[in-house]
This record gives C-alpha cells, sequence and structure tokens, in this order.
C-alpha cells in the first residue's frame, strides 16, 4: 500500500484531475440518491445479491457506506487514506467472499452513471475531455484497489507456504507437465498403432484366405478403436489446455476394444464363454460411462 503514489504515476492522474473530480463534487452529491437506487437495483440483477446482503440492516448500512463512497470519489484529495479504505474495503469482500465479478460488474454501472451525468452538463468539449479522463482514471485506481485483495488473496495462499512445499510445489507442477506431454506422446504412438492395425486389417482382408465377414467385421473394429484413440487424443489436448480430463474417454477407448474383440469372436462357436465375460465387462463400462457422464451433468447444471 506504501506504492499508492506510484499508482498514481501509473494511471498518470495529475492535481489538476484531482482539482476537476473536486469541482464535480458537489453535483455529484445531488446526485448521490438517484446514484444508489440505480446500482441496487443493478447489483440486485446479479441474482445471488441476496445471499450476500442478507438482511435489512446489512441493506441499509451497504447503501449509506456505498454513497460515501461514491460522494468520496470526487473529494479531490486522493492520499495514503483514501486508498487505504479502499484497501479495507477490498478485504471486507474477500472475507465474505464476494465473486469478484460482482465488483467488477457493479464498476460498469458506476462509470455510465457517472459519464451520462457529466454529458448532460457538457459545456465545453476540451473541458469535457478533460473531465471524462479524470473520471475514468479516478475509477480504474478504484477498482484496481479494491480487486488488489483478491489478487493478494490467491498470492498469499501461495506465499503461506515454506519454502521446501513451494518446492515441492512447483516441482510436483513440473513433474505433471512432463508426464502430460510424455502420454500425449504415447497417445499419438498408440494412434499411429491403431492405423497401422486397420491397414493389417486390409490386408488380412484381401490377401489371406480369410473369410469375407469375418474381414470386414475386424476392419470395423480396429476403425472402432482407432476412433476412440482419437477421442483421448482430443481429450488430452484439452486437459494440456487446462480445461479438466474426460475419464469418460478411457473407458470408452476400453468399451471400443473389448467390442471389436466381440466382433471378431461372435463368427466362432467354439469362443462363446469368453463373449459372454466381455459382454458382462463391457455392461459394466457403459454402466461406468453413463456414470461418469451423470455426474458431469450435475456438476454443470
Ligand atoms: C462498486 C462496488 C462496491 C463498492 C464500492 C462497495 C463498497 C463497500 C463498502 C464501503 C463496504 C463497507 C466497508 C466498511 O465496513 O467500512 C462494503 C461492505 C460490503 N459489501 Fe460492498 N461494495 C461494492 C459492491 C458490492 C456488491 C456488488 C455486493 C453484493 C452483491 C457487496 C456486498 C457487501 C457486503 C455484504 C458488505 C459487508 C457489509 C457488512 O459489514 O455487513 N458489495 N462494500
Amino acid at each position: 500500500m506504501q506504492h499508492y503514489r506510484s499508482l498514481k504515476d501509473h494511471y498518470q492522474f495529475t492535481d489538476e484531475e484531482a482539482q476537476i473530480l473536486k469541482e464535480l463534487q458537489p453535483r455529484m452529491e445531488k446526485l448521490a440518491d438517484e446514484f444508489i437506487d440505480g446500482f441496487y437495483d443493478y447489483i440486485w440483477g446479479f441474482g445471488k445479491t441476496a445471499q450476500f446482503l442478507k438482511n435489512k440492516d446489512i441493506i441499509a448500512y451497504h447503501r449509506k457506506k456505498i454513497k460515501e463512497w461514491f460522494i468520496n470519489l470526487f473529494c479531490g484529495q486522493y492520499d495514503m487514506p483514501y486508498f487505504m479504505y479502499l484497501y479495507k474495503i477490498g478485504e471486507i469482500h474477500v472475507k465474505i467472499g464476494l465473486p469478484t465479478h460482482y465488483v467488477n460488474s457493479a464498476f460498469t454501472y458506476v462509470r455510465t452513471f457517472i459519464l451520462a451525468s457529466i454529458e448532460e452538463n457538457f459545456k465545453d468539449k476540451q473541458y469535457h475531455v478533460q473531465e471524462i479522463k479524470a473520471v475514468e482514471k479516478i475509477i480504474d485506481m478504484n477498482l484496481d484497489i479494491l480487486t488488489s485483495s483478491y489478487r493478494e488473496e490467491e498470492l498469499g495462499k501461495f506465499l503461506s507456504l515454506s519454502k521446501i512445499e513451494k518446492n515441492i510445489l512447483s516441482g510436483l507442477k513440473n513433474f505433471n507437465s512432463y508426464i502430460n506431454y510424455f502420454l500425449a506422446g504415447a497417445l499419438a504412438l498408440v494412434a499411429f498403432f491403431a492405423i497401422g492395425l486397420f491397414v493389417y486389417d486390409i490386408y488380412l482382408l484381401f490377401f489371406t484366405d480369410i473369410k469375407l465377414e469375418k474381414g470386414i467385421l475386424t476392419v470395423l473394429g480396429s476403425l472402432l478403436v482407432l476412433w476412440a484413440s482419437i477421442e483421448l487424443i482430443h481429450e488430452e489436448i484439452h486437459h494440456l489446455q487446462g480445461k479438466g480430463f474426460a475419464i469418460g474417454a478411457f473407458i470408452m477407448l476400453a468399451m471400443a476394444a473389448l467390442i471389436r474383440k466381440i466382433l471378431i469372436y461372435s463368427l466362432s462357436a467354439e469362443k462363446g464363454e469368453e463373449l459372454l465375460i466381455i459382454a458382462i465387462v463391457i455392461v459394466g463400462l457403459a454402466i461406468s460411462y453413463w456414470l461418469v457422464g451423470a455426474k458431469k451433468r450435475t456438476t454443470i447444471n
């Protein structure tokens, strides 16, 4: 927080801009009630707002505080206590678990409300542009500090770990990414072999005395395995892009391999018992596949 001066420097916020905001204050004070009504209509639209602003007392308190904060946006004196207070507001929001998205979104209301009201008092273009710049900068600095607590909380979780824990964590992350690349390579190899299997089955079909019926079913089976391994590669790409991993793809590959076996065995009478076992395993896998899918659907909903 000692860096509030560099914050103003980074936003190139000048004393003249502070003065422009100060001049806007009397007008904004008159608009404060209209602002707060609109603000509440806006944040009530988030749907889950009542989970945070739980009762009348909290709402009345928050309304009063927001109104003060709004008028204070135009106080003209942006010093250490001003920014410290903003930081404290951010910390309170973090503590109550308010999603940072709500704060970001509420700022759209703040921004558009203020811009619309200075537009109504447009006098000359040059001054108007300076007003807009000053308003945009103070809003952005506010948002920056209000959300910095969220960023620090994330960072804090990492910083609170001991040196050894951090080393282990980074080591594990590196190891994890190497394994993932290895897995991606291995999957590509599997797909390559699946193509080989397909080509071999075609060869069997045309160049050996294998029965046509059996040959076609074998080719179909190897295509099925190829399709499932492509699906796995697709999932692994998703995983490497940080989108989670679907175990369903693995189950699908196992089912494809077993279905291929069934296709081949179905033509030979002597493998009846083996066929039955495979069929039971396939049913088991299908149930697992359905269960994994059902869990995913409930998580999305
Ligand atoms: C422009 C965005 C916002 C600003 C400037 C703001 C400002 C404040 C201020 C000044 C306080 C009081 C801090 C103190 O006790 O001194 C506060 C607390 C709080 N804010 Fe916000 N707020 C914003 C958005 C929101 C939103 C969108 C929600 C809920 C959906 C929310 C929920 C709360 C709650 C629950 C408290 C704690 C009230 C209590 O002390 O019981 N705030 N906020």
